[in-house]
């Protein structure tokens, strides 16, 4: 049985997923001594990473369903090779993106169905839940102008229209609507500080 406590951070690109995750793991490990480990997807694993490249190329051709197994496949490795070994060792993981990704990207955004998207992400989990889930939301008007803003070169998804952001958004919030134990919602607008501390606060129940 795993003992540690899986934790995930979602949200369309451009929302701050990355700094809130940086910010949770260092507030928890040098101010709760919690022995926290931080993992992105895709990669955390050196397949995973590989696989990566492959889905952010935006030279590539890459169909809705290909798409979805190539990151329920980086996932399974990294559950199988990372994660599962640290929650067995008692560890907390934060992971940056998890499920939810492809249920809303793929499934939502991409058509494919978010029914169909979680079997396939089941079987590639073994069934791993996490114990929370922080929903970064933010308007996708706002996080186009924010990555923007951040001047670097758009990979494959990051240049989808305003519409694929869309529907990313609202898929996040039916999920959430649906668990609402296991999401907590944050509003990405929050200055950097005030977000940490709102996420630190949707944890606060985990804690030993
Ligand atoms: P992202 O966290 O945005 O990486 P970075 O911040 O370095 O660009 O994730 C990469 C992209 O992959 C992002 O556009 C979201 C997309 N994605 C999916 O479409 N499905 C998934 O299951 C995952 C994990 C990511």
């Amino acid at each position: 049985m795993a003992t540690g406590t899986l934790i995930t951070v979602e949200g369309i690109d451009g929302a701050g997923k990355t700094t809130l995750a940086g910010g949770v793991v260092r507030s928890l490990s040098e101010q709760a001594g919690i022995d926290i480990h931080l993992l992105r997807e895709p990669g955390g694993v050196e397949l995973a990473e590989r696989i990566r490249d492959l889905v952010k190329d935006p030279s590539l051709k890459v169909g809705g369903r290909a798409e979805a197994l190539l990151y329920a496949a980086a996932r399974a490795e990294l559950v199988e090779e990372a994660i599962t070994p640290l929650l067995l060792s008692g560890a907390w993981v934060l992971l940056d993106r998890y499920v939810d990704s492809s249920l809303a990207y793929q499934g939502a955004a991409r058509g494919l169905g978010v029914e169909e998207v979680l079997a396939i992400n089941s079987f590639a989990t073994g069934g791993l839940v996490p114990a929370r889930t922080l929903l970064l939301r933010l308007d996708p008007a706002i996080a186009a102008a924010r990555m923007e803003q951040r001047g670097e070169a758009k990979d494959r998804l990051e240049a989808e229209g305003e519409a694929f952001f869309s529907q990313i958004a609202d898929a996040y919030d039916g999920l959430a609507d649906a668990e609402p134990e296991r999401f907590r919602v944050l509003d990405a607008t929050l200055g950097q500080d005030e977000l940490l501390l709102a996420g630190l606060d949707a944890l606060s129940d985990l804690l030993p």
